[in-house]
């Protein structure tokens, strides 16, 4: 049986109190951080194969062990979803799906950061984009490192899309709404998301609805970019 996941603890009992300037400083100056040569190819691959098979495209962002790729790929057949993580280790490690995979999905080693900046700069905009379970960073000094909160956020929001958030830390999740609306000026609700763990989209979610955790989700369809 698996180990039941502790609920976020935090030393944040509320909103951030430095949210909306950290937004407000992100979108008013460029994210210049110069491209890690090493992202050019995975990205390329990445690209070259969603190309070569057609259909608009889903970014799963943070796909962990591509469980949620797979299920996306199968829920959208005529679209392509793209899976990307950081981390080598939860992408080879073996997902749990049964028949035969779907052909329209690739995962990518890849920093998100670095792979959302080359998406703005070849003017890619997915159809869907999912960004399910991200690490929470809970500590009040960690807000530069939780996705609202990071530099890279404006150039998220430009990709365009409908964008959607899930976590286990309510606090992410009203984050994230508001940083969504400052930036968009649409109003984003938050809601409560009700899941049957034997149909969970990913490993995370499944592990936190069992462990009796209540599930956070907010959704924008973002306006397009010129
Ligand atoms: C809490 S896990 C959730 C995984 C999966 N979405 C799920 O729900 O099962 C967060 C994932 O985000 C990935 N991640 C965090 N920062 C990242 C970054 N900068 N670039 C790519 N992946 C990142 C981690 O490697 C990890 O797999």
């Amino acid at each position: 049986m698996q180990t039941p996941s502790r609920a976020v603890t935090s030393n944040q009992t509320g909103l951030h109190p430095r949210l909306a300037e950290h937004v407000d400083r992100h979108a008013r100056c460029e994210f210049l951080r110069p491209l890690a040569p090493s992202g050019l190819e995975p990205f390329e691959q990445a690209i070259t194969t969603w190309q070569s098979h057609g259909g608009s495209l889903i970014i799963d962002a943070g796909c962990g062990v591509g469980l949620s790729t797979r299920k996306l790929a199968h829920q959208f057949p005529d679209a392509f979803v793209i899976g990307v993580d950081q981390s080598a280790h939860r992408l080879q490690r073996q997902t749990r799906w049964q028949g035969s995979e779907p052909s329209n999905f690739i995962t990518v080693r890849a920093d998100l950061v670095d792979f959302w900046q080359r998406m703005a700069l070849a003017r890619i905009q997915p159809l869907r984009h999912y960004l399910l379970y991200p690490n929470p960073w809970p500590k009040k000094a960690q807000l530069q490192r939780r996705w609202h909160g990071h530099p890279i956020f404006p150039t998220l929001l430009r990709l365009g899309g409908h964008l959607e958030c899930r976590s286990n830390w309510k606090i992410y999740i009203d984050e994230m709404a508001l940083a969504l609306t400052q930036l968009t000026g649409l109003e984003v609700p938050t809601e409560q998301w009700l899941v049957d763990p034997a149909i969970a989209l990913t490993p995370f979610e499944q592990k936190y609805v069992t462990s009796g955790h209540t599930l956070w989700r907010c959704a924008i369809h973002l306006p397009p970019s010129d």
